[in-house]
Parts: C-alpha cells; structure tokens; sequence
C-alpha cells in the first residue's frame, strides 16, 4: 500500500537512529531522512548488523565528504559500513563468503578504488563516456526508442512498460556499447536484481556475480583475440596490449559497466514516466518546452535519489565535518536522497519541477573523484525515453491504481517491477 508521505514513527533521535530506512512513498524518500537533515545532520547512526557509522544528510556536508581526500572508498578497510548485510544462509552451518578459501580475493571495482589506483583506471573509461560521445550515440538511441515504441503500438493498446520499454533502452545500449549480445539480457537483467537485492544469502549473491564474471569472461577474452568497435575493443587496443589492465581487470570494468548501465537507468526510466502520470501540469510542460525536456533527466534523478545509501565512505585521518569530529576508521553513509531534497540547497525541495534552474546542482550522480562516468549517457537516455514516450502516445496511462504497483522495495535501487499501462 502506498501512502503520501512515510508515516510518523516514534522519533529515532532519541537515541541513535537506525539506517537504512525503507521507503513506503514511490515519490519521496523516507520522512526520516530529512529529520536527520534538519535536527542532527551528521550524526551516528546504526546499521542492521549492529555497526555504528556516521550519516551525514545535508547538501552541503555531503558535498565536502565526497571530495575530501582523507575519505576511503574501499570496503576491505576495517570500519568501512555494511548497510545492506546479507540474509542469512539457509543451510545450517553453509559458509558464508567465498567457498573455496583458496580463492583470492576478488578484485575492486572502480568504485572502491582511492587515488591513486583510481585515477588510472577512472583515465582509461574518461574518453568513452564524455558529451561528445555521447552526443554521437543519441541518434542511435532515438532510434532504439521510436522502435521500442513502434512495437507497443503494434501489440497495445497496453504493455508492461517495464519490460517493453524501460528495461531495453538502457539495457541495448549498454550491450552495444560493450559488444555484448543482446539475447542475454535474461540473463543479465536477472543477475543483476541478485546482486543488487536486499534478501539474498551471501552464496545468492556471490554466485550470480560469479555467473556475470564467467559470462564476461568470455566476451572479454573474444575481444581479446579480435578487438571490435566498442569500448571494451578500444580498451583491449590501448591498454591491454600494453599490460596496463590486467585480463581480470578489463572483465571487472565490464561487469561494472553492464550492471551500472542499465539498472539505474532503467528504473528511473520507469518511475519517471509515473512521475509524469502522477504531475499533469510537468507533462505539459515537457511537451512543449524543449529547454525543460532537457533538464527532466537531472530533475528526475534529483527527485527520486533511487539508491539512499548506496554509497559509503570510511574515514582515513581525524576532521570535522558539520561540527562533529569523525575519526579514522569510522564509517560514514552519505544520504542522497536527504541531501537531493535539502531546502538550504534547493527552492521547494519536495517539488517535481522540471524548469528547476540549475538544474545539474544536485548530488544524484554523486560528487567528487567518483561522480559517475555514465551520467551523460544516462540524461541522453532518460530525456529522449520521456519525450518520445509522450510525444508519440499522448493517451498515455496507468492500467492499474498506483497502489497496486510492483515497487522494488526489496532492491538496494529502489524502482518499479512491472508497469501496466495502457492508451
Ligand atoms: C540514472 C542513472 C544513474 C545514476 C542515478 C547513477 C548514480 C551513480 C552514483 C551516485 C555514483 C557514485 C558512486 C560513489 O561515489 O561511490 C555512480 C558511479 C558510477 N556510475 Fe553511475 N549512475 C547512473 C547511470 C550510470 C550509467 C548509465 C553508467 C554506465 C554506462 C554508470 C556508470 C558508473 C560508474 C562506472 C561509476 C563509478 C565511477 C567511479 O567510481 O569513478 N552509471 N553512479
């Protein structure tokens, strides 16, 4: 069931809060989020497993965490925050983690990476994902979605918008862009709902990311042998040859990149086009502003902030940070969303308004080293899914009450399972 607004829970400030909060409004993030903002903004909070961490919730301590440079993004330090820790396994006396301890560890991601290991690999992607690339892939996608929409038309009047349009956009285009076979999106797509669900066991977890491994392993290793037209084959050209990116970790870079390519997306894709069900007059506006059909994409990613705390921090020197003295070692959860929705930052925070000036000031895709690398093909996505959608089927609209809709309330990205509509 959904409701307005999260309803009020007895106050978690009186002694230390609880995070992560799940969400019970498609439209807003947890209530308590933005109390911790405006009464305690950095301030010890306590994860599931029982581990204390700092959250700091304003836009603009948010902001100076994530450029500091005594702040470590790497999960194997001591104290770096688990949020999400993993169901417990079903067999009674099953290991938890890598089964064989053999095993070496597995490689970080980008990430989890600090300078200056970051800044190397962080080089190498740089070139793949600028504006101007980006701009070069628009026709294709905009061919991508008058297709997508053509064979709506075709099957409808209604469709499960998920599926037919929301999922594929991003999903197509991450696959061309690695030169991955797009008839393993199955499998990919369901891979990646394990790795990112909040349910699973350890050994869930590992083995679908394993099977994402092996299943890269060989587009990479095909690569290899005859580099194609594509990021991983440019990769493979400059860097590969000359043994500046191991075999593991151009596998790794592509695992990331398929997984960070389309499930974001993908779900802000299908909230967005509720938000705009839900918001008439934005609708309007989309349809005959171009300047906000533009700025929709960063509004969108602005008002959802679809993974609160999906980013974590552990400190590496003592500092202060709005007044509290955060030590080394001490964990720290930069809330998104609260900072996305701070009022000190922005006019009518809790607004879906699509004129918004200035409307990339927000943290949605991060800030600092890690800001993300995709976010110019993810706003190419997002403002061409939108306007196409509307502009070519008007009569737009939910087949079911917004009530009954499948949300991923289980997802370390919040977002939607199924979307009926119709027209
Ligand atoms: C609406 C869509 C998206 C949102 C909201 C989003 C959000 C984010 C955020 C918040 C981070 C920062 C992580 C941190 O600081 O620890 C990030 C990093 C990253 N994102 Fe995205 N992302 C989106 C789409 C994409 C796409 C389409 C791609 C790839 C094509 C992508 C690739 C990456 C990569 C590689 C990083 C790691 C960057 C680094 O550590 O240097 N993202 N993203």
């Amino acid at each position: 069931m959904v409701s307005p607004q999260t309803p009020e829970t007895p106050s978690q400030l009186s002694s230390v809060p609880r995070i992560p909060v799940p969400r019970t409004c498609p439209f807003a993030p947890p209530a308590e989020y933005g109390r911790l903002r405006d009464t305690a903004p950095v301030t010890r909070a306590q994860l599931p497993g029982g581990q204390e961490v700092w959250a700091v919730s304003t836009f603009t301590d948010v902001r100076s965490l994530l450029v500091r440079p005594d702040v470590s993004s790497d999960p194997r330090r001591p104290g770096f925050p688990e949020p999400f820790p993993d169901a417990p396994t079903e067999e009674p006396g099953a290991t938890e983690g890598p089964a064989d301890p053999e095993e070496e560890a597995p490689l970080p991601q980008l990430f989890e990476m600090d300078p200056p290991q970051h800044t190397r690999y962080r080089r190498m992607l740089i070139p793949e994902l600028t504006v101007k690339r980006v701009n070069e892939l628009r026709p294709g996608i905009q061919q991508l979605v008058d297709r997508l929409i053509d064979d709506m038309l075709a099957t409808g009047p209604e469709t499960d918008l998920v599926p037919a349009f929301a999922l594929p956009i991003p999903s197509m285009v991450i696959c061309q862009l690695l030169g991955v076979a797009y008839d393993s999106h199955e499998f990919f797509q369901s891979r990646t709902e394990i790795v990112l669900s909040k349910t699973v066991t350890a050994e869930q977890r590992e083995t679908a990311y394993l099977e994402l491994y092996a299943f890269l392993d060989e587009v990479v290793s095909a690569t290899e042998s005859d580099p194609t037209d594509d990021i991983l084959g440019r990769l493979v050209v400059k860097y590969r040859r000359t043994d500046e990116l191991s075999h593991e970790m151009l596998v790794n870079t592509a695992v990331l990149l398929l997984l960070a390519g389309h499930e974001t997306s993908a779900n802000t894709i299908a909230l967005g086009v509720l938000t705009f069900l839900e918001h008439p007059g934005q609708l309007r506006i989309l349809l005959t502003e171009p300047a906000a059909a533009v700025s929709a994409a960063d509004e969108m990613v602005r008002f959802h902030s679809l993974g609160d705390v999906d980013i974590s921090r552990v400190a590496t020197a003592d500092f202060t940070l709005g007044g509290q003295t955060i030590h080394a070692g001490e964990g720290i959860l930069p809330i998104l969303s609260a900072a996305n929705r701070d009022p000190q930052a922005f006019e009518r925070p809790d607004e879906f308004d699509i004129r918004r000036p200035d409307s990339r000031h927000h943290v949605g895709f991060g800030y600092g080293p890690h800001q993300c690398l995709g976010q110019n093909l993810a706003r190419a996505e997002l403002e061409i899914a939108y306007r196409t959608l509307f502009t070519r089927i008007p009569s737009l609209r939910l087949a079911v009450p917004v009530d009954e809709l499948d949300f991923k309330t289980d997802s370390q990205i919040f977002g939607l399972r199924s979307l009926p509509v119709t027209w």
